[in-house]
């Protein structure tokens, strides 16, 4: 399963394809089941690493795709598979993967960044490509995910660790980065609804605001890296739940009908 000329095209040109409408209500409806467990879990019961927002609420759960079997059959979906393993090149792994939370009036920013800012110093090249699927409607309000068209092509941009903005430290870009490289109508809302998937590559500036809405903007992100591209020895190794170190390539599993 693959995507048109006209749909790899655009990707290549603005660094991200939406694609509406890819999960249908039964899909959902399997992943919103498993959902309340996962969220209210705790780490050292369930081995699932999870942040939290300053007033306690979950930012992020971890690696849903190796704990319950709904997000396991997702990541290898031929639907998102298919198009992953052309735009790399290559079979793929899983790099790792997160259910981002941003809960109702709670949710806060994500700065400015490109996930390859930090990525770098785990020890690969840019051949990363990050899957984000809406759990919930994402919208303006709720702080639904802005990209920049096109920043994929600047390359990586210097990047710094914020730790003072939310309760999570974030590798983001400069401001005077920002002011000289970022154009006003270059910036796009990802809003739409659950089961619409976006696919964007690691160079892609992303973010995205605080939620300031009822509505809860709950997606899930899963990453997948070349299979040629395993990590080089670093430094300080990060942990296993963000870096994985399962490198077998993951395979197409259609889903049940
Ligand atoms: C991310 O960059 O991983 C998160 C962005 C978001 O969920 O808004
Ligand atoms: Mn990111």
């Amino acid at each position: 399963m693959t995507w048109s000329d006209e749909q790899f095209a655009k990707y290549r040109k603005d660094g991200y394809l939406f694609v509406r409408g890819l999960l249908g209500p039964r899909d959902l409806g399997a992943l919103n089941e498993t959902l309340p467990e996962l969220l209210a879990g705790d780490e050292a019961r369930d081995g699932m690493h999870r942040e939290r927002e300053k007033s306690g609420a979950v930012r992020q759960v971890y690696s849903a795709d190796r704990h319950s079997p709904p997000f396991r059959a997702l990541v290898r979906r031929p639907e998102i598979l298919g198009p992953v393993r052309a735009l790399t090149g290559n079979e793929v792994y899983v790099w790792h993967s997160k259910i981002n939370v941003k809960d109702s009036f709670e949710g806060a920013v994500w700065l400015w960044h490109q996930d390859y800012g930090y990525w770098m110093w785990d020890g690969v090249e840019p051949k990363l490509t990050s899957v984000m699927v809406l759990l919930d409607r994402a919208t303006v309000n709720n702080g639904c995910l802005m990209v920049v068209a096109g920043s994929h092509a600047w390359g990586r941009q210097e990047h710094f660790a914020d730790t003072v903005t939310t309760s999570y430290k974030q590798w983001c870009v400069d401001v005077p980065t920002l002011r000289r490289r970022v154009r006003e109508e270059d910036i796009r809302h990802i809003a739409g609804e659950p089961g619409d998937v976006l696919f964007f590559d690691c160079n892609l500036l992303h973010g995205s605001g605080h939620n300031m809405s009822p509505l809860p903007r709950k997606t899930f992100i899963v990453c997948y890296n070349d299979v040629a591209n395993t990590p080089r020895p670093v430094e300080q190794p990060r942990p296993d739940w963000v870096v994985s170190r399962a490198y077998e390539a993951v395979r197409l599993e259609p889903a049940a009908t």
